[in-house]
């Protein structure tokens, strides 16, 4: 019999660490599973099985075939850390190079509707049908727009299992044009204003939004902000009109892959007992970068997909007025070529004071953390971030602007010089950044200060241990509507006659 602790989860997602990492969400939906497995909750991870992702395993069982309105598929299963892994194996999965959503020029693939319809459908029976994977599923929760169809089609069965959607990024939505909703097998029944309909196009985030059981953000100042006009992307009515079903937990971070005493990356392991070899960090990550080894100036660091919602275009105008640093900056991203150009140009304007490395590597990432003494992320929305919460863990101050989990993680210096972890600037404009930068430089010259604020942030925990168990009072929670809304259907069925 079930108990609230071993509830069965489908947990559908689109990346996990250290199989396919595009950004946070892989590295959430390795370590929420972990978690939630730690507190006794079985969980079972699904992910499309992407070519990438079968080239590194050599241990894949095919569990079954199932048949989706878009054709047949194979189920595999593999094992990571303890955790069963399921991969929904298909051709537009498997032959496929390179980035899950992307091509190497940038661009997104063209069947994306298609290949995530594809993987929706498959969860979906997946967890309707309990001979597949040989378990009544007792809860799916999706992440996602890559996963929002899924709680839509779960509502068009009675019974089904309850539902949570867990928002990583609202601007990301998967909205599809309508000529294309037959041709992807989706139900006629769900297209309509309460449903995936939105503004005439079909809407995969939509469908988590509007149908799951329990709707959720990765922080608590998200979940506010993402009911407003402001954060909303359009969804913040319908949010609006859910908010009781609508909540915020704050992701945590894996504190054993992410320890600068244990970290094999990095160029010395330190700790907040012992945080004097961060100096060999920043020395290598100096070199590394091509720029004048010195531990009297401050090295920023950044780490970031270059887009809108990270703000480097506000980095990049807040620094093109000067004529001379007083710091040093590095910065390593992948994304927009716009924005790539204009990074180059500052390192040519200032090459001994900013250094540019495009591209996506975990190990220099792994450095920057370590060897930066200020960590950046003007970000004009900030769903949770980890990158904030990893810095604080290498000793690293985060630098941020006032927004969703980055206001919910870091401590400001404004507020409490001694509890401070890190900086928090007014908004994401140039001309705060550059007074948080002038504050950051200010109090940098003041080592015991600094060293101070290093040991606040060094000695905070972000475990996920009381996120976990948020999540598994959400489950309960989630259990409950579903019970209902399976009860109100099969009444309707009986008065129906
Ligand atoms: P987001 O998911 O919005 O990109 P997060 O802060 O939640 O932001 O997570 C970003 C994750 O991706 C971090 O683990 C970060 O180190 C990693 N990352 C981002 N860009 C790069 C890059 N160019 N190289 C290596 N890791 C990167
Ligand atoms: C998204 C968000 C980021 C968050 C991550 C993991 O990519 O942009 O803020 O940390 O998901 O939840």
């Amino acid at each position: 019999m079930m108990t609230d602790n071993n509830c069965k989860v489908l947990f559908a997602c689109s990346e996990i660490t250290p199989l396919v990492k595009t950004g946070g969400l892989a590295d959430v939906c390795a370590s929420l599973p972990q978690a939630l497995h730690r507190t006794g909750t079985e969980v079972r991870v699904v992910i499309p099985g992407y070519k990438t992702v079968l080239n590194q395993l050599d241990n894949v069982a095919l569990v079954c075939t199932l048949d989706t309105p878009l054709g047949p598929v194979a189920i595999g299963k593999t094992e990571l850390d303890n955790v069963e892994l399921y991969l929904v194996c298909h051709p537009v999965f498997s032959n496929r190079p390179g980035n899950p959503y992307m091509s190497d020029d940038d661009r997104g693939w063209s069947d994306n509707p298609l290949r995530f319809a594809l993987f929706s459908q498959a969860v979906t029976e997946l967890a309707l049908h309990k001979d597949y994977l040989n378990v009544e599923t007792d809860i799916v929760h999706c992440h996602d727009w890559q996963t929002g169809l899924v709680p839509a089609l779960l509502a068009l069965h009675n019974p089904r299992p309850a539902t949570v959607f867990t928002i990583h990024n609202l601007a990301y939505q998967g909205n599809i044009m309508f000529n294309l909703y037959d041709e992807l097998g989706l139900p006629g029944a769900l297209f309509h204003a309460n449903g995936l309909e939105f503004w005439g196009q079909a809407s995969y985030i939509k469908g988590g939004i509007a149908y799951a059981d329990r709707v959720n953000t990765v922080s608590p100042t998200y979940a506010k902000e993402i009911q407003t006009e402001f954060y909303g992307n359009g969804m913040d009515g319908l949010l609006r009109s859910r908010s009781s079903r609508v909540s915020g937990i704050l992701n945590g971070i894996d504190e054993e892959a992410w320890d600068p005493a244990t970290d094999k990356h990095i160029s010395a392991n330190f700790s907040a007992k012992n945080p004097e070899n961060k100096s060999a960090n920043k020395r290598a990550l100096q070199q590394k970068s091509g720029l004048p080894e010195n531990a009297d100036i401050p090295l920023f660091g950044v780490i970031s997909r270059l887009a809108n919602q990270k703000g480097i275009d506000i980095l990049i105008d807040a620094l093109e007025g000067e004529t001379e640093l007083r710091y040093q900056l590095t910065v390593l991203g992948s994304g927009e070529t716009e924005l790539q150009n204009r990074l180059y140009q500052l390192q040519e304007k200032h090459p001994q004071h900013v250094a540019v490395k495009i591209g996506f590597d975990e190990t220099f990432s792994r450095l920057v953390e370590a060897g930066a003494d200020v960590f950046l992320m003007p970000s004009r929305y900030e769903p949770c971030g980890l990158n904030q919460m990893y810095s604080l863990r290498y000793g690293t101050l985060p630098l941020v602007t006032p927004v969703g989990g980055l206001a919910d993680t870091v401590i400001n210096y404004s507020d409490n010089p001694e509890t401070a972890t890190g900086f928090i600037i007014d908004d994401a404009t140039p001309e705060a950044l550059r007074q948080g930068i002038d504050q950051c430089v200010g109090a940098f010259s003041n080592k015991s200060l600094w060293a101070q604020l290093q040991h606040n942030g060094m000695t905070t925990s972000f475990s996920w241990e009381k996120s976990a168990l948020l999540y598994q009072q959400l489950y309960k929670t989630a259990l409950g509507d579903a019970a209902i809304a399976n009860e109100h259907i099969r009444n309707a069925r009986f008065s129906a006659g």
